[in-house]
């Protein structure tokens, strides 16, 4: 696209030699090579000693690990896993009166509001209908008393107990945790939480378990203080679909990926936009770039000795 210039640069042999002697200097400071032998030595001492540090490091800690004794979840192919797929949300709407019905008798998900599931899962009718089952405490009123009212869109999901004290009294002193992040919380997100709700089993010959704890191999200690909670039929979805054991789990999980991560669908669809953007862009981008260096880099530097 553009013609090849010649510059030609005429000038003194004294300015051509400095020119050659900075260059030469600058480059031979930046080797390895041309170092005094004292900074050498040190230089190939510290080398040797992060080397050393970062080697021990990494023994100490896979001694402490521990990890041949955990069963990792394995990494289940969720309708929500790829790059550009979201949540399944009839799923989010079944996983929620999972919620509702089996774990809310324990858990609590002191982070989201109905208003929350509004769009996500139910309609707006829907969801104050589901609102004013629950009694809130409100108030004080004209008279200073609290009162109880139904429910309404900008309140949160009720707890099961008043505080942590009363909940660890309810599960043998295990505090069932809060379930709104759990999915972020914990390794292997929704494939442990999956496999930690269908992991239970009998506990391996010569493993004793204590009085309220049960063995499951994913959890880690493989003791944990949570009755299996699910099991086949365990509730009936009101959408007709099959309630086994395993539906129920991934229909559970599914929605505790959603509230642990409500921007999920928006999220992806902002990299999508992102990545045809780009797409137009970058090679438009590059033409301009060759465009305006053409001139440049197409010009050629000859130099003409004086006479
Ligand atoms: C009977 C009460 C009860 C019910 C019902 C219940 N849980 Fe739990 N859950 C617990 C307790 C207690 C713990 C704490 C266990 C421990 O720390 O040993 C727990 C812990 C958990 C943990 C955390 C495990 C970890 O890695 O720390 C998850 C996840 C969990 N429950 C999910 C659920 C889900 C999902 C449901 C509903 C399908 C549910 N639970 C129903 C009592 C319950």
């Amino acid at each position: 696209m553009a013609a090849l210039r010649v510059v030609v640069v005429a000038g003194s042999r004294r300015n051509l030699l400095n020119l050659s002697k900075t260059l030469h200097v600058s480059r031979a400071n930046m080797s390895f090579s041309s170092l005094p032998p004292g900074k050498k030595v040190a230089l190939s001492a510290l080398g040797v000693l992060s080397a050393g540090g970062a080697g021990l490091a990494l023994m100490l800690h896979q001694s402490v690990k521990a990890s041949d004794l955990e069963l990792h979840p394995p990494s289940y192919p969720w309708s929500h896993g790829g790059m550009m797929s979201s949540l399944d949300h009839a799923s989010v709407r079944r996983g929620y009166q999972v919620y509702k019905q089996v774990c809310s008798a324990c858990h609590s998900m002191e982070y989201l509001a109905f208003r929350n599931l509004v769009g996500v899962s139910h309609t707006e009718a829907e969801v104050k209908v589901l609102a004013e089952e629950i009694e809130v405490v409100d108030g004080p009123d004209d008279t200073g008393e609290m009162f109880t009212r139904p429910g309404k869109l900008s309140d949160y999901f009720p707890k099961p107990y008043p505080n942590s004290e009363a909940a660890r009294v309810a599960n043998n002193g295990a505090l069932p945790p809060d379930l709104s992040y759990i999915v972020n919380a914990r390794h292997g997100g929704e494939d442990y939480v999956f496999s930690l709700l269908m992991g239970y089993c009998e506990p391996p010959g010569g493993v004793a378990m204590r009085e309220g704890l049960y063995y499951n191999p994913y959890f880690p200690g493989q003791a944990i203080g949570m009755a299996p909670p699910i099991y086949n039929e365990v509730l009936e979805f009101d959408d007709g679909t099959p309630a086994t054991m395993s539906q129920v789990a991934k229909d559970v999980c599914t929605f505790l990926r959603w509230a642990a991560e409500p921007e999920h669908d928006q999220r992806k669809r902002m990299g999508l936009k992102l990545l045809m953007g780009t797409a137009i862009l970058l090679p438009l981008v590059y033409y301009m770039k060759r465009h305006r260096w053409s001139v440049l880099k197409s010009r050629k530097m000859a130099y003409r000795p004086p006479k």
